[in-house]
């Protein structure tokens, strides 16, 4: 039998001991090498990791958020309409039968006075009816109430192509209806705290990049007020601190904007006036 004849797969290597320990060193150093790489990789995992919670969390937050406004403003608005109803129903209703009743005609005259009132806060309680009557058209009649009733200047100028862009269906009715209670909370507010002359609403529209879209500004010639005699000062939470001593129209108002996609400013200085501010982006809608 013929034996064969195995040769080692391995070629003999004699080391001296000065090879073997550079050789040994470059272990050492890719071993430490490799161990940084997977710590620094661990790491950037990690932090990706994190950053990916962090933005769920603000989704979730700000969802939640919407949520909550959402939730106050069709709260609001089905509160508005259950008092208008009730207020037609109860106290107008009594009003009348005063009248009847009243022997007096300077009496008759004074209750009639009360039952306009009435009828015109039961009318600015509902909420116009926009899914019929064009959004433009339902301002323009808001402004005009507001002249005739206050006896002030208000002017309205809606510029540009923004009359059709108001009325466009890219809005659906509730924003329309943001929009609309944005403008009439801005006019009360004139009328009960400014003491003004002259008001200007101006819609207009703006190319301006990230910051195209609708612009509406309520502007007055009042008395104007510091952000700091709002009931928590200045700060970023003064509108909400405000809203928990009575006062709700500034962060309603704030509210529905956010609600829009959009924000809201307020500038006041004292004795000089106050403009709001409405942005409205075109494009999220
Ligand atoms: N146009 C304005 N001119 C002067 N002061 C203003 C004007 N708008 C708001 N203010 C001031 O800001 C405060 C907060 O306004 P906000 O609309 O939040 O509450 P309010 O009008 O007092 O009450 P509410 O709107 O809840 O009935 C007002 O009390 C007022 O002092
Ligand atoms: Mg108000």
């Amino acid at each position: 039998m013929n034996e064969l004849a195995v040769t080692p797969p391995y070629t003999n290597i004699e080391l001296n001991s000065e090879e073997i320990q550079k050789l040994s060193e470059m272990v050492r150093s890719f071993t430490v090498f490799f161990v940084i790489l997977v710590v620094v990789c661990c790491a950037a995992l990690l932090a990706v990791v994190i950053a990916l919670i962090r933005i769920s969390i603000s989704k979730q937050r700000q969802k939640e958020s919407d949520e909550y406004a959402s939730h106050i403003i069709n709260a609001q608005e089905e509160e508005r309409s259950r008092l208008s109803a009730e207020l037609h129903d109860t106290v107008a209703q009594d009003l009348r039968v005063a009248v009847s009743l009243a022997k007096d005609e300077s009496q008759k005259e004074l209750l009639r006075a009360c039952i306009t009132e009435i009828r015109s806060i039961c009318y600015e309680l509902i909420p116009p009816d926009l899914a019929h009557e064009r959004l433009s058209a339902a301002v323009q009649s808001l402004c005009q109430n507001f002249r005739d009733k206050n006896q002030l200047d208000v002017s309205l100028a809606i510029l540009d192509d923004c009359e059709s862009v108001l009325d466009s269906a890219r809005f659906l009715d509730s924003q329309k209806l943001g929009i609309y209670r944005i403008v009439q909370e801005s006019l009360s507010n004139i009328k009960k705290h400014a003491q003004a002359s002259e008001v200007s609403v101006i819609i207009r529209r703006e190319q301006k990049n990230e910051m195209s879209g609708l612009y509406i500004s309520i502007e007055d010639d009042g008395k104007g007020f510091s952000k700091n005699s709002l009931v928590g000062g200045g700060g970023g939470g003064a509108f909400g601190q405000n809203r928990r001593h009575g006062h709700f129209g500034l962060q309603g108002m704030k509210m529905r904007a956010s609600h829009l996609g959009g924000k809201l400013t307020v500038n006041s200085e004292k004795d000089v006036g106050t403009e709001v501010k409405l942005f409205v982006p075109l494009e999220q809608i």
